[in-house]
């Protein structure tokens, strides 16, 4: 079958023929038919593991086509979307790649595939960060019909950023407050945030202190993690008790007043992989995920949860490295670069 390896300077991409893989026996096998990019698919080979050279890919939708030994929820032809394990072989942007039970969902029928595949990485991350990290009451507690103080997403309209508010808006927040650009007009279509803070009229700390009208803020996302973002949150929460989750765990946050903790928030943890330099294992985020993806399908049939739009490119697994490079040079805003594998040129 096709496969995408990614390489690193220069970012660049080469389609290689391997073998159909084989599902471990919590994993489900998938026919990709759609795959999608996230930017840590260039970051990984470029400077967070530098010299690794492997398929990159951990989005996918499309059919189960057969399932390990001791799965018994899906079955051959079930169609679902996927995260697959970040920095493991069989990784999505081929013709069939493998992903564990506990980050599979099923598709129901009212989503597309395209709709599908924007979503089980990103959304997953998110939860993590508002959930487990930032300790806001989950959807099935009995605290999510309380009333939470206000809550800062700084990055709205990024991939994290829009799942987080998505989840957000099954709670309940005196403010919802979204920190973004040109991605703002799709946010704010969304009708779940209260106010919005545009970071390119470049003055964020007195628009967030406006927004917030006087009231103490003590959560706060950050999807951007560029220095500039979590030095503006740490301007208007409150000094003492306030939390900020974080998702790039190799930063250096020592700026950040002792007062106001970080919640450092891996996708990997899901899968058993401990956060970088910090080494938590965070085993409790195993099952998280497993409960939290039976939610997403139910999430999604009720219509509570939208995938992320998205931009499909034309020639499939070919023009994975176009996705990775237009991620790497933010020319996307709001939204997914997605790939239908079957649009791979003939002969690729
Ligand atoms: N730890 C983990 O496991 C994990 C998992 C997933 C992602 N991440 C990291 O989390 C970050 C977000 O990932 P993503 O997939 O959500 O990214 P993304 O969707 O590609 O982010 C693009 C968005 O970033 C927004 N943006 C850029 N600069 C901004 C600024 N100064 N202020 C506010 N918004 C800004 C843009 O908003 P506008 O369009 O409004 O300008 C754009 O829509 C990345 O650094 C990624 O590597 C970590």
């Amino acid at each position: 079958m096709n496969s995408v390896v990614v390489k690193a300077h220069p970012l660049r991409c080469e389609l290689v023929r391997v073998p159909i893989p084989q599902p471990g026996p919590d994993e489900v096998l998938v026919k990709v038919i759609f795959c999608a990019s996230n930017p840590r698919d260039w970051k990984a080979p470029d400077h967070l593991i530098p010299g690794v050279e492997i398929n990159q890919g951990n989005e996918m939708s499309g059919v189960v086509e057969a399932v390990g030994t001791n799965v018994y929820e899906f079955r051959k032809g079930d169609r679902v979307a996927a995260a697959h394990p970040m920095q493991t072989e069989n990784g999505t942007y081929a013709e069939y790649a493998t992903a564990p039970v506990n980050t599979c969902f099923l598709i129901p029928p009212n989503i597309s595939f395209e709709e599908a595949c924007t979503i089980p990485f990103s959304l997953c991350t998110a939860a993590l960060g508002l959930y487990q990290r930032l300790k806001i009451p989950f959807p099935t507690s009995p605290d999510n019909a309380q009333i939470q103080p206000p809550l800062i997403v700084y990055g709205g309209a990024s991939s994290i950023g829009s799942f987080t508010l998505k989840l957000a808006s099954l709670g309940r927040f005196d403010k919802l407050i979204a920190v973004c650009g040109s991605g703002g007009e799709y946010i704010e279509s969304l009708g779940i945030v209260t106010d919005f803070v545009d970071y390119r009229k470049g003055d964020v700390v007195n628009d967030l202190k406006a927004a917030l009208d006087g009231k103490k803020c003590f959560h706060a996302v950050d999807a951007i993690n560029n220095g500039d973002s979590w030095n503006h949150l740490v301007n208007v929460l409150e000094p003492q008790g306030s939390r900020i989750a974080v998702y790039l765990p190799r930063l250096d946050y020592t700026s950040i007043p002792s007062g106001i903790s970080i919640g450092i928030t891996f996708f990997g943890t899901v899968h058993g992989q401990p956060t970088p330099f910090w080494n938590h294992d965070c085993a409790e985020d195993v099952d998280f995920a497993y409960a939290l993806f039976r939610l997403v399908s139910r999430w999604l049939s009720q219509g509570k949860i939208l995938g992320q739009p998205y931009v499909l490119l034309p020639n499939g697994l070919k023009s994975v490295e176009d996705g990775l490079l237009q991620l790497k040079e933010g020319k996307i805003s709001a939204s997914k670069i997605i790939y239908r594998v079957d649009d791979t040129p003939i002969g690729s």
